[in-house]
């Protein structure tokens, strides 16, 4: 376990060095939760293939959100957007060594989730229905963020529709 410098520390810390901090948030914002040891700040890498489907996912769900909200989702936007995220189950990781043995079953929840998403819209179910299959695939980004990569949890959650 990383043993991060207690908060009020941190907070010392990165406000004396302002630059440190703003290279420490471009690089790490995405996954850590937590202060990573001061060695890694210096890598400064491609995102990974897993990163890149991540973003693509993320923007993705972002855009249908409105479109839930308002109970207008259609099933060619759900079509439209399964073959981008099917990668999710075969790219490529940052850190291949911090995927957990619960991945592969998110991975499959997801997109089966999201099945049942177009399947809810091919039934032509009402708004309620759209809303809860809608924030069931989100729950799922959710439950592996939890256990894989927690420093996006608050962008993730945003993008539930609130009933
Ligand atoms: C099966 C597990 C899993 C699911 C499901 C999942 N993620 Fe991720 N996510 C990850 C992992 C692992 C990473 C780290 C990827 C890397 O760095 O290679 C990640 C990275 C990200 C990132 C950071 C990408 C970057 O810029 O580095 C965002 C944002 C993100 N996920 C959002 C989402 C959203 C939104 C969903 C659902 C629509 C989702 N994730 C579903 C495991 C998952």
């Amino acid at each position: 376990m990383a043993r991060p410098p207690p908060k009020e520390q941190l907070k010392v810390t990165t406000m004396s060095k302002p630059a440190f901090a703003l290279a420490f948030l471009a690089v790490f914002a995405a996954c850590q939760q937590e202060a990573p040891a001061p060695k890694r700040s210096s890598r400064v890498a491609e995102p990974s293939g897993l990163a890149a489907t991540m973003r693509e996912m993320t923007a993705d769900m972002e855009e249908l959100k409105a479109k839930a909200q308002a109970g207008t989702l259609t099933l060619a936007d759900v079509e439209s957007l399964r073959a981008a995220h099917e990668p999710i189950k075969t790219a490529e990781p940052t850190k291949p060594e911090e995927i957990k043995e619960s991945f592969p079953g998110f991975a499959e929840a997801y997109l089966s989730n999201l099945d049942a998403l177009a399947e809810a819209l091919r039934q032509q179910g009402n708004r309620e229905a759209q809303i809860e299959a809608f924030n069931t695939v989100i729950a799922t980004c959710e439950s592996c963020h939890q256990q894989h990569c927690p420093g996006p949890l608050d962008r993730i959650r945003g993008i539930k529709v609130q009933e």
